[in-house]
C-alpha cells in the first residue's frame, strides 16, 4: 500500500473548478429534491437517500411530500402515521428521527430550518455529513460532505492510505475535504460543488470498476496513476455482525384480524407495529394460553366441541439488518372463535401492547418490512 499523500497546492487548486465543471455537463440535474433551495426538501431527501437507492426513493419522495408538504404538517402529526408512509424505506430510526427533527424546528427554530451545518447538527437524525448538505445546498455554506461515496472518491484522488477505522484519520480526511473547497469568492459554487462529489462517487467513481477514462480528476488523481484506485479506501475494522433468532407469533382470528404489538421504543423496529416476537418455539406457545397449550402439549386430538389450534409454522428466513442478521421463524396459528376466545386472557396477560388489526389498518400501519410481507402471503 502507497503511503498516504498530502495533495499539492496545484492538485487541490483546481479540483473543485474542475469537478465543478464536470457536474454542469455530465452531472445529474433532473432528481425532484435538485433545483431546489428549500431546505425542507432537501433534508428530507437527504434522510430518505441514506440507506436507500434513488430509484426507490424517486417513489417515496413525492408521496411524502403530497402528504407533509411542510416542516409543520410533518411535526404535527402521529409517529404512527409517518412510519406507515415510511413503511418499505427500512431502517425505521431514520423515520422516528426525521418526526422529532420536526418537531424540534417548529418548538425551537420557529419552523424555520437552520442555515449552517452547525447548528443543523444538533437536531435529531442531522449528522455532519448531512447538516453539510443541507447547508452547502440552500445556503452556499463552504462546508463538504464526507459520505461513503465521496470518503471514496477522496481517499483515490489524495492517495490516502490511512485506515479510516481509526476516528483520528477520518478526522484528518474532513481536513482535506475542507482544503478542496471551492475559494470564498466562489461560495455560490458550493451547490454544485456538494452535487459534484454525490455524482462521482455514485457513477464514475465506483466501488469496483472505476470509470477513471470518465472521470475530470484523472489526469491528478493518485489512485488512477497508481493503476490500482480499487485498493482505496482502506478500512480495516469489519463490522462486527450478530445472528438471532425470532420467533414471529402470526395470530389470526376468525375474522381475518391478527395480533400485533407495538415494539419498545428503543431496539430493533422500535416503536413500529409488529407480530409479537419470543426468542424460542417454546416462549412464543407460552403466549397462548395454558389451557390451549397443555391441550397442544398432549397432543390431543381435536374434535369440533373441544378447540385445539393447529400450529402451522412456515420456513425460517433470514432478514439482514444493519448490524445483525435476523433468523425469523413464522409461526401461523388460525383461529376459530372459541379458540380465539379461550386464550383471549393469556394473550392480554403476556402481550399487553397488542391488539387485533384488521388488514385495511395493519396495510397502512408502519410494519418492518419483513412483517409485511408476511402477512400479505395468503393464506
Ligand atoms: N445521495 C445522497 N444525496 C443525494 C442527492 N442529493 N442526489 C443524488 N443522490 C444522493
Amino acid at each position: 500500500m502507497p503511503k498516504t499523500l498530502t495533495p499539492s497546492e496545484a492538485q487541490k487548486a483546481s479540483f473543485s473548478a474542475r469537478i465543478v465543471a464536470w457536474q454542469t455537463l455530465k452531472g445529474r440535474h433532473g432528481l425532484p429534491w435538485q433545483n431546489t433551495r428549500d431546505p425542507y426538501r432537501v433534508w428530507l431527501s437527504e434522510i430518505m437517500l441514506q440507506q436507500t437507492q434513488v430509484s426507490t426513493v424517486l417513489d417515496y419522495f413525492p408521496r411524502f411530500l403530497a402528504r407533509f408538504p411542510s416542516v409543520s404538517s410533518l411535526a404535527a402529526a402521529s409517529q404512527e402515521e409517518v412510519l406507515g408512509l415510511w413503511s418499505g424505506l427500512g431502517y425505521y430510526s431514520r423515520a422516528r428521527h426525521l418526526h422529532a427533527c420536526a418537531q424540534a424546528i417548529v418548538d425551537l427554530h420557529g419552523g424555520q430550518f437552520p442555515r449552517t451545518a452547525e447548528v443543523l447538527q444538533t437536531l435529531p437524525g442531522i449528522g455532519r455529513s448531512t447538516a453539510a448538505a443541507i447547508a452547502s445546498f440552500c445556503f452556499d455554506e463552504r462546508v463538504s460532505i464526507l459520505d461513503g461515496n465521496v470518503k471514496r472518491v477522496l481517499t483515490r484522488f489524495l492517495g490516502f492510505s490511512n485506515d479510516l477505522a481509526q476516528l483520528a484519520n477520518e478526522r484528518m480526511l474532513w481536513q482535506h475535504a475542507a482544503a478542496l473547497l471551492p475559494p470564498p469568492e466562489r461560495a455560490h459554487d458550493m451547490p454544485r460543488h456538494t452535487q459534484a462529489l454525490m455524482d462521482l462517487g455514485a457513477t464514475v467513481c465506483k466501488i469496483r470498476r472505476p470509470l477513471c477514462e470518465a472521470c475530470p480528476l484523472q489526469t491528478s488523481c493518485h489512485g488512477f496513476q497508481s493503476g490500482a484506485p480499487e485498493q482505496w479506501p482502506v478500512r480495516t475494522k469489519k463490522r462486527m455482525r450478530k445472528a438471532e433468532s425470532w420467533w414471529l407469533l402470526w395470530l389470526e382470528n376468525e375474522r381475518g384480524e391478527v395480533w400485533l404489538e407495538t415494539r419498545p421504543q428503543k431496539g430493533i423496529w422500535a416503536g413500529m407495529s409488529a407480530l409479537p416476537v419470543r426468542p424460542s418455539r417454546e416462549a412464543l406457545l407460552e403466549m397462548l394460553a395454558p389451557q390451549a397449550q397443555e391441550v397442544h402439549a398432549q397432543n390431543l386430538t381435536p374434535s369440533p366441541n373441544s378447540p385445539f389450534f393447529k400450529i402451522d409454522e412456515r420456513p425460517a428466513f433470514k432478514h439482514v439488518l444493519t448490524h445483525r442478521d435476523l433468523y425469523l421463524h413464522p409461526v401461523k396459528i388460525q383461529l376459530n372463535a372459541a379458540e380465539a376466545v379461550l386464550i383471549q386472557s393469556g394473550l392480554n396477560a403476556l402481550s399487553p401492547q397488542g391488539q387485533w388489526v384488521g388488514a385495511t389498518r395493519w396495510e397502512a400501519l408502519g410494519l418492518p418490512t419483513p412483517v409485511r410481507q408476511l402477512l400479505s402471503q395468503h393464506p
